[in-house]
């Protein structure tokens, strides 16, 4: 009787030490993808548009559809910019009169047509005029 007990008991020890040892020697399961959230840092949204006023508004609104790159190195005049906006309206953008003003005044000072580069300059040699 105290035998059998005995012998049960060391079944019941030895299976435990068996399951023990089987899962001791099983390896953590490995992560499947690392996540590497440092990687997945999304290029800048503004595709270096110049700061100024009215970049975030437009910002915001410009790149609802398409990304700023679309826009970010096109040099027009504001007669051009406000072209631009009203066929992006007509495509569907959505802003208020306030914002549009705002974009267009970002836009045509920030994204103005390119001066350009005077071979020579061309400024006119007057003499300083006397104040008095
Ligand atoms: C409702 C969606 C939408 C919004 C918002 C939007 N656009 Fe566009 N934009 C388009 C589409 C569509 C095109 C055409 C893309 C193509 O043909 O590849 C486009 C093209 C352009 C182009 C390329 C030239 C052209 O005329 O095709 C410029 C520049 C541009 N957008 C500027 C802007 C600016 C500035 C804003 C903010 C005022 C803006 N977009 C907001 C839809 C939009």
């Amino acid at each position: 009787m105290i035998l059998r007990i005995l012998l049960a008991a060391s079944a019941a020890t030895l299976a435990l030490g068996l399951v023990g040892s089987v899962s001791a020697q099983t390896p953590p399961p490995a992560p499947a993808t690392t996540p590497a959230p440092a990687d997945q840092t999304p290029p800048p949204a503004d595709a270096g548009l110049p700061d100024g006023p009215g970049k975030d508004v437009t910002v915001r609104i410009c790149t609802s559809c398409h990304e700023a790159s679309q826009f970010a190195y096109a040099r027009h005049t504001p007669a051009e910019w406000d072209m631009e906006i009203s066929k992006m309206i007509s495509a569907g953008a959505d802003m208020t009169a306030d914002e549009q003003a705002a974009i267009s005044a970002y836009l045509s000072k920030n994204l103005g047509p390119q001066p350009a580069t005077p071979a020579t300059p061309t400024a006119p040699t007057t003499p300083p005029t006397p104040s008095r």
